[in-house]
């Protein structure tokens, strides 16, 4: 997993996953499982919060306690779409910019999320010691990886019908840039990125074709609401959400500015209507319907 000059971008650009996987596929027990993980744990009150990977903004509004969101994602489509969805509320931010090189000044946020965006990364590691520069110390961050040690495949292994081991530590890349990580795996790059990682609940654990069949909705999200918290002891679903706090003091105590340029970490601009300038290296960033792209 070694790219020596950028790792590969999964790329959302014009893509319909918003309307095709959530809106028409048949997902109501994954949103809202999902969403009460968010609830629980995501709720400490703060300023500023960013979602990276956020594409069309299904998770945004879950994110009450915080006053003002960043939306970043590689893709300026996704970012048309969340704004569409969520309107142009002076709540929300959108910046288009890669996982890989956040446009932010060190220690500007108070809460960083990444949901269901992990699993495109090639080098996941690097991502998250981009997370840990922009937020702030003591900072919370939810992530959500897709866990290759789930039940599904621990059986599937066992009998014979899968070939990848679910107990090794490497990340399994399933389909080009999709990959399913181990828990442990997890664990060892965030306190390697300076994260104490502090509560853990598994999601999603029914599912299944079958079950979403012939179970009612509710019933399956209080049953899956009801394990959630066994994510702390042991993690068998396919979907894992995990709570880290950021360690160590490594953050100015007051942030000099707010977007750091991409080429040469500049955090002076100048903003006109259609770009914003860097004033140390005179790079020149769209601002794109709103969308001010980094990238
Ligand atoms: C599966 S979608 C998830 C969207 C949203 N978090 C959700 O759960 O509905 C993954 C998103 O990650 C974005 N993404 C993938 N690689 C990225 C990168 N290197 N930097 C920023 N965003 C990226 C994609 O553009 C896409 O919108």
């Amino acid at each position: 997993m070694s790219h020596p000059s950028h790792p590969p971008i999964c790329n959302y650009e014009g893509s319909d996953y918003q309307q095709v996987f959530w809106d028409k596929g048949e997902r109501a027990y994954e949103d809202q499982v999902e969403a009460i993980a968010i609830r629980r744990l995501l709720n400490q009150p703060g300023d500023w919060l960013l979602e990276i990977g956020a594409g069309a903004g299904r998770n945004t509004p879950r994110y009450r306690t915080y006053q003002r969101i960043v939306l970043l994602d590689y893709s300026i489509s996704q970012l048309e779409q969340a704004q569409a969805r969520l309107g142009k509320n002076e709540r929300y931010l959108y910046v288009a910019a890669d996982a890989y090189n956040l446009p932010f000044v060190a220690g500007l946020f108070d809460a960083v999320t990444m949901i269901r965006t992990l699993h495109h990364l090639a080098e996941p590691k690097l991502a998250l010691q981009q997370v840990r520069q922009v937020i702030k110390d003591g900072g919370f961050f939810l992530l959500e990886y897709a866990n290759k040690q789930n039940l599904k495949a621990i059986l599937r292994y066992l009998l014979g019908r899968q070939k990848w081991s679910p107990f090794d530590l490497d990340p399994i890349e399933f389909a080009e840039l999709n990959f399913d990580f181990h828990p442990r795996a997890i664990r060892q790059w965030l306190e390697e990125s300076d994260f104490a990682l502090k509560r853990q609940l598994t999601v999603s654990h029914f599912r299944l074709g079958l079950l979403k069949k012939t179970i009612p909705l509710k019933i399956l999200v209080a049953f899956d609401s009801l394990v959630q918290p066994s994510g702390n002891w042991w993690q068998l679903s396919p979907s894992v959400f995990a709570l880290a706090q950021a360690v160590g003091d490594k953050a100015p105590a007051l942030p000099n500015g707010f977007f750091a340029c991409p080429q040469c970490h500049g955090n002076r601009f100048e903003e006109h209507s259609t770009q914003t300038v860097c004033l140390n290296c005179g790079q020149r960033w769209e601002i794109h319907k709103g969308i001010y792209v980094f990238r």
